[in-house]
C-alpha cells in the first residue's frame, strides 16, 4: 500500500463543493431561467451520477466510496424540473437499517466477513456513470464484478438490481446501430476480461478475453464492428501480489496494447502496441476503409503516462495536476491509429490541456464525428472542473470557455435537439451542472455545442455537488418503452 502520506488529504473531498448532500428534493415549480430560453425542441433528461455518502464515512475517505446519488433535471413543453435520489442499493439498504456506514471503504482493510461476498468486499454504490436502457437508466458501477441498479429515469426511483446481463462495469455503451448494449467486466481471477452484448430482445453473450494477468478497466470505445479493449501498463505489482499486498504499479517498459473484438464473431481479432499509458475514457472511435482495401481504426482517447503519485515517471511536469488518493491525472488527448493490414499502431497528440471526461453526440458513438468536448481541469491538487473545451476534429480551432472565477462544473452531455442532424453539432446543446464553491449555489448551463455560447443558465434549487458522470436520456427512448409497455 501506499504511505500515508498520499492519503494525508482524503477529506478533501467531503469538504467544499465536494460535500455531499443530505436531502433528496422532489420536483417543484419549474426552474427558473436566469438567462437565455429553453429551446423548444429539447426534450428529455439531464442525469448526473457521483458518490455521496449517505452516513459519515469510515476514514480515509476515499471518493469513489460514496453511496450514488443522481441529480436529475427534465425538460419537457419548454419548462424543466429538478430532482435528486441516492441509488438505493443492497449496501445502502444495509447502512440505512444500521443508521451508520458499516462498509469499508477502498483505503482500508477489507473486511474479512465480506470477503466472501459475490460482489467482493466492498460496497456496490453504482456511483458512477448512467446509460439508458429500455426506458430505465442504469446506475453502473467502476469496480468490476458490480450488477447494475435500475432506476425509473422520471422519478429516480431505484427499481431493483439490473438482472439481465450479469455483471458488468461503468462506461457500457448503447451500439446506436443496433440498439445493442455492450460491456465489459474485469476480475482479480480467470477469466481477468469479459466482454458483453446484449441485444434490445434480450439475446446476451458473455465472452471471456485472455489477458496475461488482471488488469483494471475504466471504458470501452466502440466502432461499427469493433469493441476497443485494453491490456494497460498499469496493474497491481504482482511480486507485492505474491506477498499478498495489492500495490498499483505502472510499467513504462510495458508496452499497452490496444484490442479489436469482433462483435460480429464475438471475438478478439488482433492486439496492437502503443506506448505504455492508463486510460480512463475514450472520446470515440470509427473504422476508416481505404479504396486500396487498408482497414484501419481511429481512437480518440485521454490517456495518461505518469498515473501514479508515488512512482514519478522521468520528466514529470512542475504543474499541479488533480490527484484522488494514489491516482494522478494529467490526461492527454490522442489519436491512435491502428492498421489492420500491417498490426502498426501510432499514436498522435491532439488537444495537450489539462482536461478529461471526453464526451461526443451519443448518436455518432463508432462513427466519425465533429468534435470532443472535453472538462477542463483546475491545476490544483483536487478534481475540479474549470471549465469546457471544444476539440474540432475536422481541422478548426480549438473553443474554450471557462466557468467564473470560484465556480466548478461537471461533464457534459451533448443532448441534440429534435430533429437535430448528426452532420454537425449546430443543433445540439451541451449540458452541465455549474456551482459557486463558496456560496453552493448552483445552476444548469445549456451551451450551444458549436460555439460554447449560452443557450440558457437555469437555477437550480439544490447544491450539486462536483461529481462524476452524466448522461442524455432523449425522450424519444422514454416515450418508446412506455408506448411498448402499454
Ligand atoms: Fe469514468
Amino acid at each position: 500500500m501506499a504511505g500515508a502520506r498520499d492519503f494525508i488529504d482524503s477529506d478533501i473531498y467531503l469538504n467544499g463543493d465536494y460535500e455531499p448532500v443530505r436531502a433528496e428534493s422532489a420536483p417543484g415549480s419549474a426552474l427558473e431561467v436566469l438567462e437565455g430560453q429553453i429551446p423548444a425542441g429539447l426534450r428529455g433528461t439531464f442525469a448526473r451520477n457521483s458518490s455521496n455518502p449517505r452516513f459519515e464515512p469510515p476514514r480515509p475517505y476515499h471518493w469513489f466510496d460514496g453511496d450514488g446519488m443522481i441529480h436529475a433535471v427534465r425538460f419537457a413543453d419548454g419548462q424543466a424540473h429538478y430532482r435528486n435520489r441516492w441509488v438505493r442499493t443492497a449496501g445502502f439498504a444495509e447502512d440505512e437499517a444500521a443508521g451508520e456506514a458499516r462498509w469499508t471503504g477502498l483505503l482500508q482493510r477489507p473486511d474479512p466477513a465480506r470477503l466472501r461476498s459475490p460482489e467482493g468486499p466492498y460496497k456496490n454504490t453504482a456511483n458512477t456513470d448512467l446509460i439508458h436502457w429500455q426506458g430505465e437508466l442504469l446506475a453502473l458501477w467502476w469496480m468490476g464484478g458490480g450488477t447494475p441498479y435500475r432506476v425509473d429515469a422520471s422519478t429516480l426511483e431505484t427499481k431493483g438490481r439490473f438482472e439481465g446481463a450479469g455483471s458488468f462495469t461503468a462506461h457500457a455503451k448503447l451500439d446506436p446501430r443496433s440498439g445493442d448494449l455492450v460491456f465489459i467486466d474485469y476480475a482479480e481471477r480467470p477469466p481477468f476480461l469479459t466482454h458483453g452484448v446484449l441485444t434490445p430482445e434480450g439475446q446476451l453473450t458473455r465472452t471471456p478475453v485472455e489477458l496475461p494477468g488482471s488488469r483494471p478497466q475504466h471504458d470501452i470505445a466502440l466502432t461499427e464492428r469493433y469493441t476497443v479493449l485494453l491490456d494497460v501498463s498499469m496493474f497491481a505489482d504482482p511480486e507485492a501480489l505474491a506477498r499478498g499486498k495489492v500495490r498499483m504499479r505502472f510499467f513504462p517498459d510495458q508496452p499497452t496494447r490496444v484490442g479489436l473484438f469482433d462483435r460480429r464473431s464475438h471475438e478478439l481479432v488482433r492486439w496492437f502496441e502503443v506506448p505504455a499509458c492508463y486510460v480512463y475514457h475514450y472520446a470515440n472511435a470509427w473504422e476508416v476503409r481505404e479504396a486500396d482495401g487498408g482497414e484501419q481504426v481511429v481512437i480518440h482517447v485521454c490517456r495518461i503516462r505518469d498515473p501514479l503519485m508515488y512512482q514519478a515517471m522521468p520528466g514529470r511536469s512542475e504543474r499541479t495536476v488533480p490527484r484522488i488518493a494514489h491516482l494522478r491525472l494529467e490526461p492527454e488527448l490522442v489519436r491512435w491509429t491502428l492498421d489492420l493490414g500491417t498490426g502498426e499502431a501510432t499514436e498522435t497528440v491532439v488537444d495537450d490541456s489539462l482536461a478529461e471526461f471526453p464526451r461526443v453526440d451519443d448518436r455518432l458513438l463508432g462513427a466519425p464525428c465533429p468534435a470532443v468536448y472535453l472538462a477542463m481541469l483546475a491545476e490544483r491538487e483536487s478534481f475540479r472542473f474549470s471549465g469546457i473545451r471544444r476539440v474540432d476534429l475536422r481541422g478548426g480551432p480549438p473553443v474554450e470557455r471557462r466557468y467564473p472565477e470560484g465556480w466548478y462544473g461537471g461533464e457534459v452531455s451533448v443532448a441534440p435537439l429534435e430533429g437535430a442532424s448528426a452532420d454537425s453539432d449546430a443543433d445540439c446543446v451541451l449540458v452541465t451542472f455549474v456551482g459557486e464553491a463558496a456560496t453552493g449555489r448552483s445552476e444548469l448551463w445549456l451551451l450551444r455545442a458549436d460555439t460554447l455560447e449560452t443557450v440558457a443558465r437555469l437555477a437550480v434549487p439544490a447544491r450539486v455537488p462536483s461529481g462524476f458522470h452524466s448522461h442524455w436520456v432523449p425522450a424519444a427512448a422514454t416515450d418508446a418503452a412506455r408506448e411498448a409497455a402499454q
